[in-house]
């Protein structure tokens, strides 16, 4: 498996609901088909299927059965294995690590570390290896910032201590999705993905991120764990993941599915055409186990992105989990702020309503009922959270400890003026 046009094949494993160790569950093959195009194929294990506890992938795509699936979308990889890959920080550790540009779709897969968002794994037997035991500590956050600092400075390790320093960056190395610098690390008997600030950012990103956790956690949505650990003069934010749960065996690992997967859209800005909260709640409702209740819980974080400006709300940042074997929207993560000239008009990632990806009140509840929301409940959810957030929003970053500065650099975000246009 060396030339790009080679068939590439890995087995998938999977840590089932209530236990602590990978069983194989299916194969995975990619190719190009006749014309060039990337096909993914991917088939269960007839033993996986005679499990009794066995569950799907992708509860769409993927459903229990003999059958050979096959995608041409996502260059031939199917959502759920995508969902379980590093993404464009976790790539460039592996990158720099195995000093070269860029590695087949594959590569990326079987390369990155155990500590994938969701349930699954890969490789290239077909016994599954030990789960991650081993996991940096939060003690070593001086030395992973600095490891993260200078994968950003595309530094050259300095002669002599080079082998060190190169094993020393795979301690950023995270198959978790995401372009900030990130790393996993356990501490108080649980994991978190530590992201770190960037030297070149323009505010503290940590210090804004956990107070937008805060915030809406104030507005009464549900929210991933959180808290800043100080290294020197740097922060860190620490979010704990929701994917793991710790117990005497091990940890149990929840599947994970983003909504890109479902949505079935491509993750290009230029091809977004699916990117949608309206079909995102319709996707949901027929997934989760708790229709009513996700489809408003999605409705509010909406909501909740668009009264602090946040267009980065691109559909990885949104995710279903299953712990047990039913599924349900995710707690939230992710959610920046982000100040810009237009007061008038602002747009989400996502579309919305009516009015496409405006993030404006009317917009938001033209589309309600695909929400299950009744128009007067849609209203009020959207002028509750608006009040909390005028009213709270910088006490709560003040208290979370972000600079008076920092706090009029972020000022314009929130409940920009064309909200009530
Ligand atoms: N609390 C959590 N528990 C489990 N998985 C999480 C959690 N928070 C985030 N993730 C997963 O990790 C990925 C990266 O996290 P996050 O979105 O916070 O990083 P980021 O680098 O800021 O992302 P972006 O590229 O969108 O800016 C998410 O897309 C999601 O799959
Ligand atoms: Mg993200």
């Amino acid at each position: 498996m060396t030339s790009k046009d080679e068939a590439q094949e890995c087995f998938v494993y999977i840590i089932l609901p209530g236990e602590t160790n990978f069983v194989t569950a299916a194969k995975f093959h990619l190719a190009a088909d006749r014309r060039g195009a990337p096909t993914g194929k991917f088939v269960y294990g007839s033993t996986y299927l005679t499990r009794e506890n066995a569950v799907s992938l992708d509860p769409l795509e993927l459903k229990l059965s003999k059958k050979t699936y096959t995608t041409r979308q996502l260059k031939g990889v199917f959502g759920a294995l995508r969902d379980a890959s590093p993404d464009y920080w976790g790539r460039r550790v592996i990158e720099k690590h195995a000093g070269l540009p860029q590695l087949r779709e594959i590569d990326y897969m079987l390369q990155s570390p155990d500590d994938r968002a969701g349930a699954l794994g890969f490789g290239l037997n077909v016994e599954p290896p030990a789960p991650r035991r081993k996991f940096n500590q939060t003690i070593e956050l001086a030395r992973l910032q600095e490891s993260a600092d200078a994968i950003i400075a595309d530094e050259e390790p300095p002669k002599g201590v080079k082998a060190e320093q190169i094993d020393d960056l795979m301690l950023v190395g995270t198959s978790m999705g995401g372009a900030r610098p990130k790393a996993v690390v356990e501490d108080d008997g649980s994991l978190w993905i530590a992201k770190f600030n960037r030297p070149d950012d323009k505010w503290n990103i940590a210090r804004v991120e956990q107070a937008m956790l805060a915030l809406a956690r104030e507005c009464a949505l549900k929210v991933s764990e959180s808290k800043v650990a100080a290294v020197g003069d740097r922060d860190v934010l620490m979010v704990k993941r929701f994917d793991r749960e710790k117990t005497k065996r091990g940890y149990r690992r929840a599947r994970m599915l983003s909504s890109l997967t479902l949505l079935r859209a491509e993750d290009t800005h230029q091809d977004r055409s699916r990117w949608s909260y309206v079909l995102l709640a319709e996707e949901l409702r027929r997934i989760t186990s708790q229709p009513k209740a996700d489809a408003a819980e999605l409705f509010r974080r909406m909501v909740f992105n668009a009264l602090i400006s946040n267009s980065d709300d691109h559909p990885r940042n949104h995710a279903i989990i299953a712990m047990e074997r039913d599924w349900r929207l995710s707690p939230a993560y992710d959610l920046t702020p982000l100040p810009q000239i237009s007061i008038e008009h602002r747009d989400l990632a996502l579309e919305c309503g009516d009015m496409g990806r405006y993030a404006n009140a009317g917009n938001l509840l033209s589309q309600s009922a695909r929400f299950l929301l009744g128009p007067k409940e849609a209203e009020k959810i959207i002028s509750d959270m608006e009040r909390v957030v005028v009213k709270r929003w910088y006490d709560i970053a003040r208290k979370e400890g972000v600079s008076e500065k920092d706090c009029a650099n972020i000022a314009g975000a929130f409940v920009y003026p064309g909200f009530r246009l």
